[in-house]
């Protein structure tokens, strides 16, 4: 989706939005641009394309000054052109605004407008924006934004300069993440951390119908009335090395590598003093938890599929009826609840706007409201009654793989803690699963280790045109996530099914050119798992498996085998999802695929 930054200060002022803006490329865009004010006058430079294109642009034709907006855009109101990239001005060319959102009633105020002689040149929804502040400016830009966004109707996070008051970038935020970096003698304002992460790590993250007021020597916080505000400052704990590629040809296999320190941290952070605590935005107590009786899990793509694994978590453990839902169904569906239904929202970026609309509903409904979140002050973190963060790090590949493995562990965290109140669980199984967990990371690594197996399997099966993934019980979603990594990333049509299904439709599919990666290690359903590779075997088809090390029984079944760590069962989604992350990726790389920025994909999907 739609990134924006902004900058004041005494750096170079293009050299540092465009920094902010590469940041920003994993959430996806077809266009770029930026504004600045320059020797007093209002100069803009935009291109449609790759960042690349701007930054060539920017060298042809340099910019200077001292404070910028900047933007990458992900078309919604208007084809993805060199006139609809943001930052889209007034009608002198004196100011300028990006914008991420949607303003739904777009196009009533561009009809007043036009009526009122305003010239358009874009066919975006923020080229409104500009007209409405060059309207409302009588010389104070934080007075005309005001005016400005009162008449504005949808979701929006906005940044915006005037050559009439070159001191000042005003920001307003009502839906749209927008976070204000604080640096000294400059500031920095942007969609995301990781676009402020490299000058620092002060940053305040604004509430929806806040605005600010960024200059050069601080920064004042007003509410849409226009009253100051004091914010709080949030101490960012990420290195500016966590932002880059680190030696890996992508981020994404960067990601897949980092898992056993993600769950090593996890581990840390979670288990103390033998006894499971979610952190400090976990906010439930004891006896509300105790008396929940159904949970709804939404989510959407793989946080549904770390969500599907909860749902075979709690009810087979902690014993409480688990509904899960595709956000973008349960917002509009009208589930049946009560007093005693707990609704947990899962999201890597907290800021999915299906997801969140779903948070907004259950909220409606005077439900109760977890999230498992990565993102610190996320907006789905800040509407919900409590959260587990999931402590993966920056994740900035399109393809969601560390933050998965990491929801999942959260997901089991949570469920045991709700076991023991609901005494599902004894305290020595409790201590013996606690346990249990220190292994994990050295399985991972084990299965890193034997990458260039999995490189290999790609190699052969790299020109498939379909794929078909296997799984049962609570490997069935590991199964669903498989499917979705090398869809995504790969362009290869694949699909999950539970293989109990498989003589129900989708065996009639199977033959030598439909490879079906399976997953059959040793669990409470191996046996039924085996005997649905036999049936596949036996109609032709091949088999990829992905089984316990040294099961000779599950090599038999299958034509190639990827061996992983024995775990217990409750743990081998973890296990199980990384051999398909690095099948995808390498299936994807060898097909010279944009692996962390495939097409038509953006890493936070804050519109519907
Ligand atoms: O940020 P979220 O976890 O809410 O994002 C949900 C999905 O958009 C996301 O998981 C998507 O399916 C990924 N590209 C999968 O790799």
């Amino acid at each position: 989706m739609c990134g924006i930054v902004g900058y004041i200060g005494d750096k170079d002022v293009s050299s540092v939005l465009m920094s902010g803006l590469w940041k920003l490329e994993y959430r996806g865009y077809d266009s770029s641009g930026i504004a600045v004010i320059d020797d007093g006058d209002l100069k803009v430079r935009k291109s449609f394309g790759k960042l690349m294109q701007l930054q060539e642009l920017l060298q042809r034709e340099p910019v200077g000054g001292s404070l910028g907006i900047g933007h990458t855009r992900w078309a919604t109101h208007g084809e993805p052109s060199d006139q609809n990239a943001h930052p889209q001005t007034d009608c002198n060319g004196k100011i300028a605004v990006v914008h991420n959102g949607i303003i739904e009633n777009y196009y009533t105020l561009k009809e007043e407008l036009i009526k009122r002689r305003h010239i358009f040149k874009s066919t975006t929804d923020t080229e409104v924006i500009a007209h409405l502040v060059e309207e409302e400016f009588r010389g104070d830009l934080k007075e005309a934004v005001l005016k400005a966004v009162e008449k504005l109707k949808g979701s929006f996070a906005i940044a915006v300069i005037s050559e009439d008051q070159p001191d000042r970038i005003v920001a307003y935020r009502k839906g749209s993440p927008l976070i204000i970096g604080l640096g000294r003698n400059e500031n920095l304002l942007a969609s995301d951390i990781p676009a402020v992460i490299g000058h620092t790590k002060e940053v305040v993250i604004l509430e929806d119908d806040e605005m600010a007021v960024l200059k050069k020597d601080g920064v004042e916080f007003y509410t849409k009335d226009g009253e100051r505000i004091e914010k709080q400052v949030q101490e960012v704990p990420w290195k500016p090395d966590d932002m880059d590629k680190g030696g890996f040809p992508h981020y994404m296999l960067k990601e897949i590598y980092e898992q056993p320190e993600v769950i090593r941290r996890n581990i840390s952070l979670r288990i103390r003093n033998k006894k499971i605590d979610l952190g400090e935005n976990f906010n439930f107590t004891p006896d509300e938890l105790a008396r929940v009786n159904r949970i709804i899990i939404q989510a959407c793509g793989t946080s549904w599929h770390a969500g599907y694994i909860g749902k075979y978590l709690l009810e087979d453990i902690a014993r409480v009826h688990t509904e899960v839902d595709i956000s973008s169904e349960f917002r509009y569906r009208n589930p049946v609840v009560n007093g005693e239904t707990l609704v947990i929202a899962i999201s890597q970026s907290g800021e999915t706007a299906d997801t969140l609309a779903g948070i907004r509903e259950a909220k409606a409904k005077f439900l109760r409201v977890l999230s498992i979140v990565n993102v610190l002050g996320s907006t789905i973190a800040r509407e919900s009654d409590g959260v587990i963060y999931i402590n993966a790090g920056p994740e900035i590949g399109v393809a969601s793989t560390k933050a998965f493995t990491a929801q999942v562990f959260n997901v089991y965290m949570f469920t045991l803690y709700l076991a023991r109140l609901k005494w599902t669980i004894q305290k020595e199984e409790m201590l013996k699963r606690l346990s249990e967990l220190e292994g994990l990371p050295d399985a991972i690594e084990r299965i890193l280790k034997r990458d260039d197996v999995i490189r290999g399997i790609a190699e052969r099966f790299k020109d498939k045109k379909h794929f078909l993934f296997l799984g049962r019980g609570i490997n069935y979603p590991t199964a669903l996530e498989g499917a979705l990594k090398l869809k995504e990333i790969s362009y290869i049509h694949a699909t999950g099914y539970p293989a109990g299904e498989l003589k129900h439709g989708p065996l009639a599919l199977v033959d030598e050119n439909m490879p079906v990666v399976a997953i059959a290690t040793r669990s409470s359903v191996y046996e039924k798992m085996l005997n649905n590779l036999e049936e596949v075997k036996s109609r032709g088809g091949v088999v990829i498996s992905v089984v316990t090390e040294g099961d000779e029984r599950a090599k038999a079944v299958s034509d190639y085998t990827i061996e992983v760590p024995d775990v217990p069962e409750y743990l081998s989604p973890i296990v199980n999802a990384v051999p398909l992350q690095l099948l995808a990726y390498h299936i994807a790389a060898l097909n010279g695929r944009d692996v962390d920025k495939p097409r038509n994909l953006a890493k936070s999907v804050t519109v519907e």
